[in-house]
């Protein structure tokens, strides 16, 4: 069968390893759960359980950045759900880098209404669970994909003709080392806020194309921002810096990590450099070393690719307009593969996995494997969230997923956000998310050009 028109349509565990042993991929998958409800420690904290919710962004925030009722009681929901850990949606530093006019923004004039809602999160998790989720802020600039009006308005690092086949940017729109330098700052800032928002940690995110993750495949930028490893990774590195300031017992700095982009170098990061996408983790692997050894970093979450570029490679699906030619089980084996390679680096470190959303129902048992085969210390589940936020009390009460309640990877959720309407699970929650995709549809013409699921 032609792999990109293969539907998700194995009946039994067995018949998708098969699949996968056709593949020529090898997952792990365990016989039960059970590790799943087993606490991770870092530092001096305990997190009572292995699950976490991948940042997924809404779209649905006030035009000042704080969180709308929507917003709030997508997150009360996650709470309730039993996740031990919550990794926020990116939340944009500074007006100029936001994904669309509803994108969160936390600034010194919205801080109260952040009060609030991390406090109201907090105390829908510990009334469902007898525990307070751990909320991960992630600071993000949106770089190339800064829509802060709904319109495209890229801020980029440099002239990229594969990322520009899916959207236009000219000189004009390259950051000045300047302007990237005032960004160091911002980030600790925004880690500042963060932590009297109630947030209990803060990622500076160099994932998704965005601008830090942009910056480490910027290898023809002159300057102090492109060139050498150093350069590549300097706004990061000083990122994290400023905001180690604000680092206590309770609070810490942390980061999602894109390893690989998934396109050719010069114009990717984490490839070979033979004109090939075949990965090459050298460099996250140094990467993830030094922010562990010399800047302290006890935690972090791996991804790949660019969801607006190499949409499979961040999140393997199997259905909508853009099929892949890759077969999604070769995405996941990808995946969860690079993730260990570059954990085996950092044995102290506390790994959180992502991506597992694709293999719905099995999604537990493999998580379980990763695991108990020491790929990750825990898994961040993401478009699963949306179609169902209990998964993680379903998994723990039951020892499994509720098959009827997963993710179907339609690429729906994708499509709103790209619209700058606010999204969620259009199949599992279609009294709410169906209104706004039928307005997607009926409106398509004015939108963004991209609308990859
Ligand atoms: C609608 C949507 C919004 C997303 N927003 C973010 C985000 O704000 N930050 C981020 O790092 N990743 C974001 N992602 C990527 C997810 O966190 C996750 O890495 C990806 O969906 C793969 O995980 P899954 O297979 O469990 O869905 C988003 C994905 C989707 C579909």
């Amino acid at each position: 069968m032609e792999q990109r028109h293969e539907k998700f349509h194995y009946r039994t565990l067995e018949q998708l390893q098969a699949r996968a042993a056709e593949l020529g991929v090898s997952l792990p998958f365990a016989q039960d759960t059970h590790v799943l409800a087993e606490p991770v420690k870092v530092r001096g904290l305990v997190f009572p359980n292995r699950l976490g919710i991948a940042p997924m962004e809404g779209a649905d925030s006030l035009p000042n950045g704080s969180p709308s009722d929507y917003t709030t009681q997508r997150y009360v929901n996650e709470a309730i759900g039993g996740s031990a850990v919550i990794w926020f949606e990116a939340i944009s530093i500074v007006e100029e880098g936001r994904s669309s006019r509803t994108q969160l923004m936390l600034t010194k004039d919205n801080l109260e209404d952040y009060k609030v809602f991390c406090a109201k999160i907090k105390e829908a998790g510990l009334k469902a669970n007898g525990f307070a989720p751990y909320l991960i802020m992630q600071a993000n600039h949106s770089g190339r994909y800064s829509n802060p009006d709904n319109k495209p308005a890229p801020i980029i690092a440099y002239r990229n003709p594969v990322y520009e086949q899916y959207r236009a940017a000219d000189d004009s729109c390259i950051a000045t080392d300047d302007y990237l330098k005032g960004l160091e700052e911002k980030f600790g800032e925004a880690a500042a806020l963060a932590k009297e928002a109630g947030f209990d940690a803060v990622d500076i995110k160099s994932c998704h194309g965005y601008l830090l993750a942009e910056l480490s495949s910027a290898f023809e930028r002159p300057g102090l921002y492109g060139g050498s490893f150093e350069n590549r990774t300097r706004l990061l590195r000083n990122g994290v810096q400023a905001a180690k300031v604000y680092e206590d017992d309770h609070f810490m700095v942390t980061c999602r990590l894109g390893m690989y982009d998934g396109t050719p170098y010069p114009y990717g990061w984490g490839v070979k450099r033979d004109g090939s996408t075949e990965p090459d983790l050298t460099e996250a692997k140094m990467l993830v070393r030094q922010l562990h050894s010399e800047y302290g970093m006890d935690l972090v979450n791996l991804t790949m690719g660019n969801p607006y570029v190499t949409t499979h490679v961040t999140r393997p699906y199997d259905a909508g307009k853009y099929l892949p030619d890759e077969h999604p089980l070769v995405g996941i084996g990808r995946m969860i593969d690079g993730i260990a390679e570059v954990r085996r680096e950092v044995p102290d470190m506390v790994v959180y996995g992502s991506a597992p959303s694709y293999l719905r129902q099995y999604a537990d048992l493999f998580t379980a494997g990763a695991v108990e085969q020491g790929m990750i210390d825990g898994m961040l589940f993401g478009r699963m969230a949306f179609a169902d936020p209990d998964f993680a009390n379903e998994i723990l009460r039951d020892g499994r997923i509720d098959p009827k309640r997963v993710c179907l990877t339609c690429g729906k959720c994708g499509d709103l956000i790209r619209a700058h309407k606010p999204t969620g699970c259009v199949v599992r929650n279609y009294k709410t998310f169906g209104g706004f995709y039928q307005e997607f549809v009926e409106e398509k013409k004015g939108l963004p050009e991209n609308f990859r699921g």
